[in-house]
């Protein structure tokens, strides 16, 4: 396992960071606790979770079982949390307002079974909250020891870079991390948020390296899914990565993906997420995976090396996924 950096801090991380959003839904508690062992045992030592996780579920189940694995290791592993998503029946139970983020922070801890996060993240931006009541809100969370770094995810770089300002200005805690979506067949955020983030020294952290499993090779244009991310089990979710990643194009590009690592002698799903960590704004890579079994894969990226002819190639097969014009 490489460690590097969290963007500007004095904070050292592992290069992957293990995902928890099929805990409680796809992941049973026992395989979740054997997938939190197998990262561990790989070098891993950054757990991604959210209040609102397992999607398909009743929010909360991921940071319960994260919670129960990390009794006795806390302080041997960072945290990562996110709260904004809908978390109740009231009006107010989501979004950036102070009201529900102070909610939402203490109601993770509960589950977590912790007294503090090290990473607390916006889980996407609410441009229904001013900036100022949203940044002023996290400053809170950091000053009060519930977090010790604050980060966000799924914002636009303008976005971000106004709150950024607006952050400074205020004299209130910045944000140190962004957490956005990138893979070979969504890579827009190369464009804006990534120079954003190099020149602000954020931390990169991406999730979805495989969309969602679209970059194993496992499906077909003409499937109808019964199991898994594509699924009907995961109700608005499933549909959501159906609206995404299911068309034509997307097949086409896996399918050359998939011709390259046949060449290169790599499984598709390793080299997919080596070419993550090959581009050099990102800080980790976040796994997902379902089952154990699914994580030896990409667990092996971490000594996959890209070397620059590959990673050329890689780039131009999936290069209409970086203009933004890709039919999304
Ligand atoms: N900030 C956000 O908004 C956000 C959003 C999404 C995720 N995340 C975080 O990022 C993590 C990773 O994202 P992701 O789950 O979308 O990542 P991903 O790598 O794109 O997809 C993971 C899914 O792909 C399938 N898969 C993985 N390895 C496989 C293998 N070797 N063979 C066959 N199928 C395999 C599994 O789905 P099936 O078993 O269902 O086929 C697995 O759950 C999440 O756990 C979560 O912590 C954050």
């Amino acid at each position: 396992m490489q460690f590097t950096k969290f963007g500007h801090t004095g904070l050292t991380v592992s290069r992957m960071i293990l995902g928890t959003g099929t805990f409680g839904k796809q992941t049973d508690e026992k395989e979740a606790h054997r997938m939190l062992d197998k990262a561990a045992e790989a070098g891993i030592n950054f757990i991604d979770t959210a209040d609102v996780y397992p999607p398909g579920a009743e929010g909360g189940g991921a940071e319960i079982i994260v919670g129960r694995w990390l009794s006795n290791k806390r302080s041997g592993f960072i945290l990562g949390t996110k709260g904004g998503e809908k978390m109740g029946p009231a009006a107010w139970d989501a979004g950036s307002s102070r009201k529900h983020l102070l909610d939402a922070i203490d109601a993770s801890l509960r589950r977590l079974n912790t007294d503090y996060v090290d990473l607390y993240q916006l889980h996407r931006d609410d441009p229904a909250t001013p900036i100022d009541e949203m940044a002023e809100a996290m400053d809170t969370i950091l000053r009060s020891g519930r977090a010790r770094y604050i980060g966000v995810s799924n914002i636009l770089a303008y976005r971000l870079a106004k709150a950024l300002g607006r952050q400074d200005t205020l004299k209130l805690m910045r944000f140190v991390s962004a957490q956005p979506r990138y893979n070979l067949l969504f890579r827009e955020v190369e464009r804006e948020l990534f120079p954003l983030a190099q020149e602000e020294g954020l931390a990169v952290i991406t999730f979805n390296p495989l969309a969602g499993g679209l970059l194993t090779g496992k499906y077909k244009h003409g499937d109808t899914p019964e199991k898994g991310r594509f699924s009907a089990e995961l109700g608005g979710f499933g549909q959501m990565y159906h609206a995404r990643y299911w068309h034509e194009r997307e097949f086409e590009t896996v399918a050359r993906v998939q011709e390259i690592a046949k060449q290169d002698g790599t499984p598709i799903t390793t080299l997919s997420v080596a070419w993550v960590l090959a581009n050099p704004a990102i800080t980790s890579v976040i796994l997902g995976a379902s089952r154990v079994e699914q994580l030896m894969d990409t667990l092996a990226a971490a000594d996959c090396k890209l070397d620059s002819a590959l990673k050329t190639r890689l780039d131009e097969v999936s290069i209409e996924f970086r203009r933004g014009d890709a039919g999304k």
